[in-house]
């Protein structure tokens, strides 16, 4: 199982075991991580699981599509060359390990 590391605005590290095929959304929301919000369920319409994502984990994500690209225009924090939103990012033994850091503001 991929393990997540999700780093507050504080600098407070949370550390979470994931099941594959979920998304890096899915898993902090249900976890209960603060920071994280995920409004639209995972359809890439709300931009509330915005995340800034640390290399080298950044290179190994497929690239984002348009609907991804056109909501991290909306985020509510500051879009960063490495902002992705986390419900587009599919957890797997690849990015085991994997290392975001929240952003300060979702909404
Ligand atoms: S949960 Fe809404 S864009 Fe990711």
């Amino acid at each position: 199982m991929p393990v997540v590391h999700l780093i507050q605005p504080d600098g407070a590290e949370v550390r979470l075991q994931a099941a594959e095929g979920k998304s890096l959304m899915e898993t902090a929301v249900g976890a209960g991580v603060q920071g994280i919000v995920g409004e639209c369920g995972g359809s890439a319409m709300c931009a509330t699981c915005h995340v800034y994502v640390e290399e080298p984990w950044l290179a190994r994500l497929p690239a984002p599509l348009e609907t991804e690209l056109e909501m991290l225009e909306c985020t509510a924090s500051e879009r960063r060359p490495n902002s992705r939103l986390s419900c587009q990012i599919k957890l797997s033994a690849g990015l085991d390990g994997i290392t975001v850091r929240l952003p300060e503001s979702q909404q």
